[in-house]
């Protein structure tokens, strides 16, 4: 069984959009896959409660805890190893996880390790995505689904998906809008992922 571990800071709506379509979509008779694990760096993220409530093992890693990214990222590989073992290999996916991991981490997990980005990558590379598109004066905006590689917001793109920005948009109601997208082509670009590693 390949495992699938969302990593998660916050709301978790990816994650609930994915754990969601891999029931309907029965990907354990059809890939071979399941939703192993919720890790998150916050002990409230609300994303947990879904988890939960979804019998889907959790963990919450305080990065605070920690005296350097290093040791954090380390102790978050011992977790993720979990699940990890010949024949059911991991596929870690980042939901929303407000974390910039080290080469170390990324690279343990390469080919394997994926993100969802809120803007049209390379465009808006780190935060505040929404703001950055509307005074740059975009018109249209979106989201990227790509694999990690040791440079923050890069490594290939596996999907994207593009909304209009509207002369009246804040950046709450492109963010909004750009969710929704997210919810879409996240799940999509994993299971053609599952069906490759
Ligand atoms: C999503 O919009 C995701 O693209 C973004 O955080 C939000 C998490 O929402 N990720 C990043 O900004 C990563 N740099 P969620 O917790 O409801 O899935």
């Amino acid at each position: 069984m390949k495992n699938i571990v969302i990593l998660i800071s916050g709301g978790g709506s990816n994650m609930a959009a994915i754990v969601k379509i891999a029931q309907r979509d029965a990907w354990a008779e059809k890939f071979g896959a399941r939703v192993a694990a919720v890790i998150s760096n916050k002990a409230d993220a609300k994303g947990l409660i879904f988890a939960r409530d979804h019998r889907i093992a959790t963990e919450v890693l305080d990065h605070k805890a920690f005296a350097s990214r290093e040791d954090f990222d380390t102790a978050l590989a011992a977790l993720v190893d979990r699940f990890d073992q010949p024949g059911n290999p991991v596929l870690v996916v980042l939901a929303g996880f407000m974390r910039i991991l080290t080469p170390g981490f990324v690279g343990r997990y390469a080919g394997r390790l994926v993100n969802i980005h809120p803007s049209l990558l390379p465009a808006f590379t780190g935060l505040h995505t929404h703001q950055r598109a509307i005074d740059a004066g975009c018109k249209f905006a979106g989201v990227t689904v790509h694999q990690v590689t040791a440079e923050l917001d890069h490594g290939a793109i596996l999907a994207q998906a593009v909304v209009p920005v509207l002369p009246t948009d804040t950046a709450e109601t492109l963010a909004a809008r750009v969710l929704t997208q997210e919810h879409l082509i996240y799940p999509r670009a994993i299971a053609e992922l599952l069906q490759k590693i």
